[in-house]
C-alpha cells in the first residue's frame, strides 16, 4: 500500500487516457518510458484517485544487485 505522492502536477492527458482504457475494459495497463519520467508517480496517483478500498503495490527489483538469491533468502528466513 502507498500514500498519495505529494506535489503531483500535470498529466491530465495521461490520466484521461488511463480512464479511457479502464472504461474500455482494460484489465492490465502498461506504462512505458525511460526512468525518471514519472511512470510510478502517475500510476500511484491514478490508483489513489479511483476509490479502491485496497491498492497493493508490488515493487520489482530491476537491477541484478537488488535481487536476493533464493538460497540466501531461505537461509536468512531460517535464521529469524
Ligand atoms: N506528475 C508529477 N508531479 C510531480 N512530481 C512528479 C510527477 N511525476 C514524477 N514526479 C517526480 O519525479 C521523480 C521521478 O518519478 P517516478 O514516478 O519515480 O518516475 P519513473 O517511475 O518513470 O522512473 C520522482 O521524484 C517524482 O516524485
Ligand atoms: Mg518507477
Amino acid at each position: 500500500m502507498f500514500t498519495e505522492p505529494p506535489n503531483f502536477v500535470g498529466r491530465a492527458e495521461a490520466i484521461a487516457h488511463l480512464n479511457t482504457l479502464a472504461q474500455q475494459g482494460a484489465k492490465a495497463i502498461v506504462i512505458q518510458g525511460e526512468g525518471g519520467l514519472g511512470k510510478t508517480t502517475l500510476a500511484q496517483h491514478y490508483l489513489q484517485s479511483q476509490g479502491f478500498e485496497i491498492v497493493l503495490e508490488l515493487l520489482m527489483a530491476k537491477e541484478i544487485q537488488n535481487v536476493t538469491p533464493r538460497r540466501t533468502g531461505r537461509r536468512r528466513m531460517a535464521q529469524t
